[in-house]
């Protein structure tokens, strides 16, 4: 920590929701499944391939593990939850494969043994867990839900300020290409822009209004 930071009980954890993740064998090989590589397959199944977007969630844990925000350890918690109901416990340690390609072959691996062990020691990087998420979420944390449509648009500064600095945050962001979070743990709503944003983007705001108010350069 930088003698410019604040140090504070607080923290953050986040939530991605409805995350597209899921494992098929196509042809020889189990993949994880996505909108360009597999979309003749995805029509044969009778899905619709624009909602297979496991790159939402990529660009998404990238935006979060990358922030200044993880580095200086305020990251406390990190969930994906997929849109077939597998919780994954995301240790804020991990370093996730910056290439989608990469990232699909550990999320296949995931997903078949359950556990991601670090190479050079005990410590689980990636896990399934039981549900609900709230179970693993810190008691007597502010439960924040994204939504373009929420009805409020607010300053996040603003948000964040008047949280204070000994304050849990719990972040709920949607991984999905479309719809909204479902979450019913969630005490606030709100929209952060005016605009439709990607999940990394709205991240992005969020790491940044909690590195303002953290001290974090
Ligand atoms: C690609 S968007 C999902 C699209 C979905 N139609 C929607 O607008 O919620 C991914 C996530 O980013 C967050 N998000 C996008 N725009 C936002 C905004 N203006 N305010 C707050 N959250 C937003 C929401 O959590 C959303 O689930």
């Amino acid at each position: 920590m930088s003698s410019e930071e604040v140090d504070d009980e607080g923290g953050v954890w986040f939530v991605l929701e409805k995350a597209s993740l899921e494992v098929a064998k196509v042809g020889k090989n189990y993949q994880l499944l996505n909108c360009d590589d597999h979309a003749n397959f995805l029509r044969k199944h009778k899905r619709d391939p624009a909602t297979v977007r496991p790159d939402i969630v990529h660009q998404a844990l990238l935006a979060i593990l990358d922030s200044p925000l993880n580095k200086a350890g305020k990251l406390k918690g990190l969930y994906v939850l997929t849109d077939s109901k597998v919780l994954i416990q995301v240790n804020p340690h991990i370093r996730i494969p910056r290439t989608f390609k990469r990232f699909c072959g550990l999320m296949v691996q995931l997903l078949q043994k359950l556990s991601i062990r670090a190479s050079n020691g005990p410590e689980k990087l990636l896990r399934v867990v039981k549900q609900p998420v709230t179970k693993h979420l810190p008691v007597g944390a502010r439960y924040v839900g994204l939504s373009y449509s929420a009805p409020k648009v607010i300053k996040l500064h603003d948000y964040v300020a008047a949280m204070g600095l000994k304050q849990k945050m719990v972040f709920v962001v949607g991984a999905m290409a479309h719809g909204k979070i479902e979450a019913d743990y969630i005490e606030d709503l709100i929209a952060v822009s005016e605009y439709p944003l990607s999940a990394a983007c709205c991240i992005g705001r969020i790491c940044n209004a909690l590195e303002q108010q953290y001290k974090i350069l």
